[in-house]
């Protein structure tokens, strides 16, 4: 049987990638066919990102994930490493791109299409930064990491639900995300 935590950081995998989906479809609305820009939509987007990936996922694959496989396994080393690299630079292109969306909607000269640029980066360096967490270590922890490994795991991952920790941050994400599906124009959102 494959380890419940496996599904649980594809699915939350899954949620980050149409959140992305969603950014860059506002993203080229605007960039290539000159439409106005929705910021309350796009603040959710980046509340979004902060709140449940920045602030949630990613630290919780360094603490548990990486951290097993590290234990089990040299091979990943080198691949441990660019996933924390990336995990360390997704923080400060977030903040950027908070700041970015700042100066578009004060009308800043040039702010529109800097943030555009940098929103399509972002979603880019996300998307080939969950690939290769799903094709080349996911298949590696599965090889390596035993039953107590993946009940641990799946605790921490667990936990993001767990109402002890004061906070609920699969609420607040949950949330979030239905305000964007309820944002988004078609074929993202709801049929309104
Ligand atoms: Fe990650
Ligand atoms: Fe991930």
């Amino acid at each position: 049987m494959k380890p419940q935590a496996l599904q649980i950081i594809r699915d939350e995998h899954l949620a980050i990638a149409a959140v992305l989906f969603a950014l860059r479809f506002c993203v080229r609305k605007i960039r290539d066919e000159g439409k106005a820009a929705d910021f309350v939509l796009l603040r959710a987007i980046l509340d979004y990102i902060v709140s449940y990936p920045d602030r949630w996922h990613h630290p919780k694959e360094d603490q548990y994930l990486f951290s097993a496989v590290r234990e089990r396994t040299r091979e990943a080393d080198h691949l441990l490493a660019t996933l924390q690299e990336e995990h360390r630079r997704g923080h400060p292109m977030i903040e950027d791109l908070k700041q970015q969306l700042l100066a578009f909607e004060r009308g800043e000269p040039g702010a529109n299409a800097a943030f555009c640029a940098a929103a399509e980066k972002y979603a880019q360096v996300e998307w080939t930064h969950m690939r290769r967490e799903e094709d080349l270590l996911l298949p590696i922890a599965e090889r390596v990491l035993t039953e107590e490994d993946w009940e641990r795991i799946h605790a921490a991952f667990r936990e993001n639900d767990n109402p002890l920790f004061g906070i609920k941050p699969k609420d607040e994400a949950e949330r979030l995300y239905r305000t964007i599906l309820s944002l988004a124009p078609a074929p993202i959102g709801y049929a309104k």
